[in-house]
């Protein structure tokens, strides 16, 4: 091999050409907060997470159809019922708050791909992600649930269900029950590797999902486990998941690259609040630059090897970058 001075590194190092990875807005994906308590085309400022909103089901139409103008073509609803209980009905209630967000999102953007996030949380009075019993989440009885979410998410026009609660066997379930009920072609994006992380901080008070005891540690994984987010990648992808998510992001870039080496399905990686909030914080203090930084980090997450990337950042992402 030759080497210098016959090779120098130095000589295409400023050209754009020999990028290894680029990004698009194609491989974006903007989550929003879509609130019951919010009228007409209010929305309210999330404190935790500047820059972000929780939006009416008005508010939220707007701004699906910012963010597509701008190229962003994919959006990950999240609801937020005026109600809560014990079940977590109003997940399921066709005509409930993502049910309704759905429906008119469809109807008023068109071609946009809805994206679902399918969980009890927001939904349920103790902020668990499944059925509670003797201070236990339960897992099985959480599955037909789910089931139902997913079904009545479809009925309202979701494309993608996006399953978030790390419960055993949930992409199974869900995909049974759609199947059953003739939505064989909606598909289902799943949270196969989700961390207990401290980096969900701030959505908990953007989408109301503070749970009221315990930890989320008896069905989120320990962030100190590698092989065990291998296995929970083949588990979801042998149940059914048509694309298998890995979360956080910046910090797991080891995982997105193991995953993205032994699995050829779809890979997303969601870059979470508590990131998105890091950077926004520190920005703010005038310590670093949230542009550069941004662009940074949504490029190494990609170069790990994730192809979609769910972003807070997404409509701040510009195709000349
Ligand atoms: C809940 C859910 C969480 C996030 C997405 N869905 C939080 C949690 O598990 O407590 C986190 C998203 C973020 O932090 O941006 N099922
Ligand atoms: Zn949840």
């Amino acid at each position: 091999m030759k080497m210098f001075p016959a090779v120098r590194m130095r000589r295409l190092r400023k050209l754009k050409l020999i990028r290894e990875t680029r990004l698009s807005t194609d491989d974006l994906i903007l989550p929003l907060f879509i609130d019951e308590n919010v009228e007409g085309e209010n929305k309210k400022p999330i404190d935790s997470m500047p820059g972000q909103f929780r939006f009416s089901i008005e508010g939220a139409v707007k701004e699906v159809s910012e963010a597509h103008s701008l190229g962003i073509k994919s959006v990950l609803l999240f609801g937020i019922p005026a109600r809560k209980d014990e079940k977590g009905s109003e997940a399921f209630n066709n005509e409930g708050v993502i049910q309704r967000a759905v429906r008119m999102v469809k109807k008023e953007v068109e071609d946009v791909v809805i994206i679902t996030d399918l969980c009890l949380c927001e939904y349920i009075s103790h902020g668990h992600c499944g059925l509670v019993e003797n201070g236990e989440v339960l897992n099985d009885p959480t599955l037909e649930v789910l089931g139902k979410i997913a079904v009545s998410q479809a009925e309202a026009g979701s494309d993608i269900v996006a399953p978030s609660g790390m419960m055993d066997g949930m992409v199974k379930a869900i995909r049974e029950k759609l199947d059953d009920e003739g939505f064989t072609d909606t598909a289902i994006m799943s949270y196969a590797v989700k961390y207990n992380s401290a980096l969900y901080g701030p959505f908990r008070e953007a989408a109301d999902s503070g749970y009221k005891f315990g930890d989320r540690s008896s069905y989120q994984m320990a962030f100190s486990n590698a092989r065990e987010a291998l296995r929970e990648v083949e588990l979801d992808v042998k149940e059914g998941a048509d694309i298998v998510m890995v979360k956080p992001a910046i910090f797991y870039l080891d995982i997105i690259s193991k995953v993205r080496a032994k699995f050829d399905v779809p890979l997303a990686a969601y870059n979470v609040s508590g990131e998105y909030a890091m950077i926004t914080a520190a920005s703010e203090k005038g310590y670093l630059n949230r542009e550069e930084v941004m662009m940074e980090g949504l490029t190494a997450i990609k170069r790990a090897g994730a192809d979609l990337i769910i972003t807070y950042f997404a409509k701040e992402w510009h195709p000349s970058r």
